[in-house]
């Protein structure tokens, strides 16, 4: 009983320090984990007009949450995730909702997806990040493919419209 314990406790201790180590390392070679608020996301989906046909790509998404708000108004929503703790902890929800068919976060390195199949790209990235991503957006998105940035504005593209809130919306 004791031992089952022990084993039990010193499990969740690795996975809770890998997890800190993995937050940790983001924050360092990328943008850190810092979620948007529910309320924004709502905002942003609705400031997207978001359509039937629409397929949604996160680019670094977290939780996954953008993905699970989008997922009821869109045909298809994509996140990629580097940390594969966020991976998996989205794909849970994804798959507890029943949302399988329609929603997917893939354990990548956004800068090795390929972009072409959205509609309407997401990104919460740190503005040193962003001139490099610019450019694949700029490579691979079709014209007339939305781009939200939250608190951040790009440089490479023409805004469309933004709100006070901190989100900056494009159309290639
Ligand atoms: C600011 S958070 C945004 C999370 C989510 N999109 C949201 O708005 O709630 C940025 C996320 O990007 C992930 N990330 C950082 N660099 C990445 C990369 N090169 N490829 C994929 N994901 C990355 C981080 O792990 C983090 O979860």
């Amino acid at each position: 009983m004791y031992l089952a314990l022990h084993v039990f406790l010193l499990l969740t201790s690795i996975l809770l320090s890998l997890f800190a180590l993995s937050l940790s390392l983001t924050f360092f070679f990328g943008p850190p984990f810092v979620f948007t608020p529910k309320k924004i996301i709502k905002q942003m989906l609705s400031f997207t007009s978001v359509k039937k046909n629409d397929t949604i790509i996160d680019l670094g998404s977290g939780d996954g949450r953008i993905l699970l708000e989008s997922v009821p108004y869109c045909k298809k929503a994509i996140g990629y995730e580097i940390n594969f703790f966020l991976v998996a902890w989205s794909n849970i929800l994804i798959k507890t909702k029943g949302l399988s068919e329609k929603a997917h976060v893939k354990c990548m390195n956004y800068n090795d997806a390929s972009l072409r199949e959205g509609t309407i790209v997401f990104l919460y990235n740190l503005p040193s990040r962003l001139p490099q991503l610019e450019k694949k957006l700029r490579k691979e998105l079709r014209p007339g493919t939305k781009i939200v940035s939250y608190k951040f504005k790009l440089s490479a593209f023409t805004l469309a419209r933004k709100t006070k809130s901190g989100i900056y919306l494009y159309i290639v």
